[in-house]
C-alpha cells in the first residue's frame, strides 16, 4: 500500500508551566518499561479493591485475558461512594446542561450516590440480578449515567444503544443480548423539538413478538410528550426511583465480572456485542483519564462532548471521570442549538478547563468561523483533546488557536470500542506533538506498525510516497475487550487471525511511522467506514439497501469527505420492476437506510448502476468503487470480469 501525504513540519512542545505541574512525566514511560506488570498493578491500586488481586495478568488462555486475577471490587462504589467517604460529597460530579436554554442541574457526588442507590434498589425490585442485561436507550440526561452506574452496582451488564439508532437497530441489540429491562425516556430534544423515543422501544419490543426477553421498560419523563403505555410492563422512573431507599450495600464482584456490552459495527451486517469486564477496564479508564487529561479533581472542570451511546461516553464521561472524582459538564443537545455559540457559552459559564471532542466537530466550528469563539472568554481552557478519527493538521492548528489561544496542549487520542480506553496519545506535559499524529503508545501499552508478514516498518520521511502498514497491539492491555457476546469464534477470527502466528491484535487501521518514530494513524483498512467519528460498516448499509424490494444488489464504500472524514457512497442495481423512477428510488433508499440503521448512516450519494465491478470469484471490487467515488484514476482493473462496467458506472455519477 502506498499513499502520498504531506506531513506538518511544526512541532509543539509542552509549555514549561504545564510540564512543571503535569500528572505524568517522562518517568511514567521508564517505570512501565522497567516492569510492565508491576506498573499496571500500581495503576490498579489507584482503585479501591474489596479483595486484593493475587496475579496481575493471566494470558494462558489467549486471546481471552484475565487481569487482576482474584481481585474483587464494585465499579460503582469506585466511581461514587469512595469520593463521598473521602469527604468530597459536596463536590459537583455533574453540571448537566439541557438542550433547552436555562434547563440545567448540578449534582454533587453525595447526591449522585443517593440517586445511584435508589436506582439500584428499583432495578433489584424489578427482578434484576447480577449477570442480567439491561438495554439503555436514552438521551444525554443524568438518569442515563445513573442507570449505567446502578447496573454496575448490581453486577448487571448495560448495553447502551445510541438514541439516534432506529427501532430496528434497537431490536437487534435487545435480542442479541436478551435484555430483561429497557431503560428509556418518553422523548428527547432534537434541535428544539421534542421527539418520541418510547415509541421506538415499543416498536422494537413488538417486533420481537412472543420471544421478547423484555420484562419491564423503565421510562424517564424528559419531554412530557404523549407516550404509549403497556400497563404492568412499563414503569415511570419518577414514580418508582424517588420512592426507593438511598441505602444500598454494594457487592464486590470478581475483577473479570462482565461490566457492559457495547455494540459496534464490524465487517459484516451484524453488529458485534463488544464485552468489557470490571477491574482491568476501570483501571485503564481511570489511569488514562488521570494522565492524558492531566486531571486535577479539586480544580478542573472537564467536558467530553461525546454521547453515552458510544464508547467515548462510557469511558470518558462515566467511568474515567467519575472514578477520578472530577467535576464535569454533561450537555444534552447539539452544538448549534439554539445557535452556534452554545458550546462556547457553556465553556465560559462553567469555566471548563479540559475539553474533549471529535475532529468532525472541530471542522464544523472552523466552517462557522473564528469570530464565534472569539466572542467568548475561553481562558479557562488549559487542555484540549481529540478522538474518533485522524485530525487533519489544519483542524488541529485551528483548534489550538481558536480554543486554546495557541497555548493549550492537544491530546490526539487513538483507541477503539474494543480497546476500552486510550492506547496511543501524547502525554500533555511530556510529548512534543506533531499536529495530526497520535504520537506514541501510552506507558504500559505496546503497539507496532507492521507489513503483511509482520515485519515492523521503518520511520519514514515527512514528504513523498509513504508505505502504509497494519497497526497491531502486540501485548495484552487491561481494558481490552474480553470477547464478542455469544461468539468466541468471531472474536478470534476478527481480531486475532491476521497475525495469529505472532499472537497480535489487529486493530483494522492502517498507519505509518513518521521521522521520529511517531505513529500516524491513517484510517480503517477493512470494510468499516468512519463517518463523523461514527463507525458504520459497508455491509450494514448494503444489507439495509438490499432489504428494499426494488434493489437487486448494492455495494457501499466510504469516500473521503472534507467535513465528515468519510462519506457513504452507494452503488445499486435496481430490479427491473423499479426502473423508471430512479430519482424517487434514491430518496426512498436514503430514507430506508435511516429507518433500518440511523439517519447518520444515510448515504451521501446513491448511484443507480447497471452492473457492479466484480472479480472472477464474484467479489465486489470496492477499491475500484472507492476510486470512482473519490474521482480518481482507476487502479488495477485486470482482475475484473468486465472492465467496461466502469464506463456505465462513471456515467451514473
Ligand atoms: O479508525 C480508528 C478511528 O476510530 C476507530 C474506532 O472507532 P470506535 O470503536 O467507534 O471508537 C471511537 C472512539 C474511540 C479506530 O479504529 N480513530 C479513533 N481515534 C482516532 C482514530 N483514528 C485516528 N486518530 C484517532 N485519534
Amino acid at each position: 500500500m502506498t499513499e502520498t501525504h504531506v506531513e506538518a513540519q511544526s512541532v509543539y512542545p509542552p509549555a514549561p508551566e504545564f510540564a512543571a505541574n503535569a500528572n505524568a512525566t517522562e518517568a511514567l514511560y521508564e517505570q512501565a518499561e522497567a516492569d510492565r506488570l508491576a506498573f499496571w498493578a500500581e495503576q490498579a491500586n489507584r482503585l479501591a479493591w474489596d479483595t486484593p488481586f493475587t496475579d496481575v495478568l493471566d494470558w494462558s488462555d489467549a486471546p481471552f485475558a484475565k487481569w487482576f486475577v482474584g481481585g474483587k471490587l464494585n465499579v460503582a462504589y469506585n466511581c461514587v461512594d469512595r469520593h463521598v467517604e473521602a469527604g468530597n460529597g459536596d463536590r459537583v460530579a455533574i453540571h448537566w446542561v439541557g438542550e433547552p436554554v436555562d434547563d440545567a442541574r448540578s449534582i454533587t457526588y453525595a447526591e449522585l450516590k443517593d440517586e445511584v442507590c435508589r436506582a439500584a434498589n428499583t432495578l433489584a425490585d424489578l427482578g434484576l440480578r447480577s449477570g442480567d442485561r439491561v438495554a439503555i436507550y436514552m438521551p444525554m440526561v443524568p438518569e442515563a449515567i445513573i442507570a449505567m452506574l446502578a447496573c454496575a452496582r448490581l453486577g448487571a451488564m448495560h448495553s447502551v444503544v445510541f438514541a439516534g439508532f432506529s427501532a430496528s437497530a434497537l431490536k437487534a441489540r435487545i435480542e442479541d443480548a436478551q435484555a430483561k429491562l429497557v431503560i428509556t425516556s418518553d422523548g428527547q430534544y432534537r434541535r428544539g423539538a421534542a421527539v418520541s423515543l418510547k415509541e421506538g422501544v415499543d416498536e422494537a419490543i413488538a417486533g420481537l413478538g412472543d420471544d421478547s426477553p423484555v420484562e419491564h421498560v423503565l421510562v424517564v419523563r424528559r419531554t412530557g410528550i404523549d407516550t404509549p403505555w403497556t400497563d404492568g410492563r412499563d414503569k415511570w422512573w419518577d414514580e418508582t426511583v424517588p420512592n426507593a431507599s438511598t441505602e444500598h450495600t454494594p457487592e464486590a464482584f470478581d475483577s473479570e465480572h462482565p461490566l457492559f456490552l457495547l455494540y459496534t459495527s464490524g465487517t459484516t451486517g451484524k453488529p458485534k456485542g463488544i464485552m468489557h469486564t470490571s477491574g482491568g477496564y476501570l483501571t485503564q479508564s481511570s489511569y488514562t483519564h488521570h494522565n492524558v487529561f492531566d486531571i486535577k479533581p479539586e480544580t478542573d472542570v472537564y467536558w467530553c462532548t461525546a454521547d453515552i451511546g458510544w464508547v467515548t461516553g462510557h469511558t470518558y464521561i462515566v467511568y474515567g471521570p467519575l472514578s477520578n472524582g472530577v467535576t464535569q459538564v454533561v450537555y444534552e443537545g447539539t452544538p448549534a442549538s439554539p445557535n452556534e455559540h452554545r458550546h462556547f457559552e457553556i465553556i465560559e459559564k462553567y469555566g471548563v478547563s479540559i475539553y474533549y471532542t471529535a475532529p468532525t466537530l472541530v471542522r464544523t466550528f472552523m466552517k462557522w468561523g473564528r469570530q464565534i469563539p472569539a466572542e467568548h472568554d475561553l481562558s479557562s481552557l488549559r487542555l484540549l483533546g481529540s478522538v474518533g478519527e485522524p485530525i487533519n493538521p489544519e483542524a488541529w492548528r485551528w483548534y489550538r488557536m481558536a480554543f486554546g489561544a495557541d497555548k493549550t496542549p492537544i491530546v490526539d487520542t487513538w483507541w477503539q470500542t474494543e480497546t476500552g480506553a486510550i492506547m496511543i496519545s501524547p502525554l500533555p506535559g511530556v510529548t512534543e506533538c506533531k499536529p495530526g499524529s497520535a504520537m506514541r503508545p501510552l506507558p504500559g501499552i505496546s503497539a507496532k506498525i507492521v507489513d503483511d508478514d509482520g515485519n515492523e516498518l521503518a520511520p519514514q520521511p515527512d514528504h513523498g510516497e509513504h508505505v502504509t502498514g497494519y497497526l497491531v497491539l502486540d501485548k495484552p492491555w487491561p481494558s481490552m475487550l474480553r470477547g464478542i457476546w455469544g461468539d468466541d469464534e468471531r472474536f478470534k477470527e476478527t481480531y486475532w487471525s491476521r497475525f495469529a502466528e505472532q499472537g497480535w491484535y489487529f486493530a483494522g487501521d492502517g498507519a505509518r511511522y513518521g521521522t521520529d518514530g511517531e505513529i500516524w494513524v491513517l484510517g480503517r483498512i477493512d470494510d468499516v467506514m468512519n463517518i463523523s467519528g461514527h463507525r458504520i460498516s459497508t455491509a450494514e448499509v448494503e444489507s439495509a439497501l438490499v432489504g428494499h424490494s426494488g434493489v437487486a444488489e448494492a455495494a457501499v464504500v466510504g469516500a473521503t469527505d472534507e467535513h465528515t472524514g468519510q462519506a457513504i457512497c452507494a452503488f445499486v442495481i435496481l430490479k427491473s420492476s423499479a426502473h423508471g423512477g430512479e430519482k424517487n428510488m434514491v430518496d426512498e433508499l436514503r430514507a430506508e437506510v435511516a429507518r433500518e440503521i440511523s439517519p447518520i448512516a444515510k448515504p451521501r450519494e446513491i448511484h443507480v448502476v447497471p452492473e457492479l465491478p466484480k472479480t472472477r470469484s464474484g467479489k465486489i471490487m470496492r477499491r475500484l468503487l472507492r476510486d470512482v467515488a473519490e474521482g480518481r484514476e482507476l487502479g488495477d482493473t485486470s482482475t475484473l470480469v468486465d472492465p467496461s462496467v466502469f464506463e456505465a458506472i462513471r456515467a451514473s455519477k
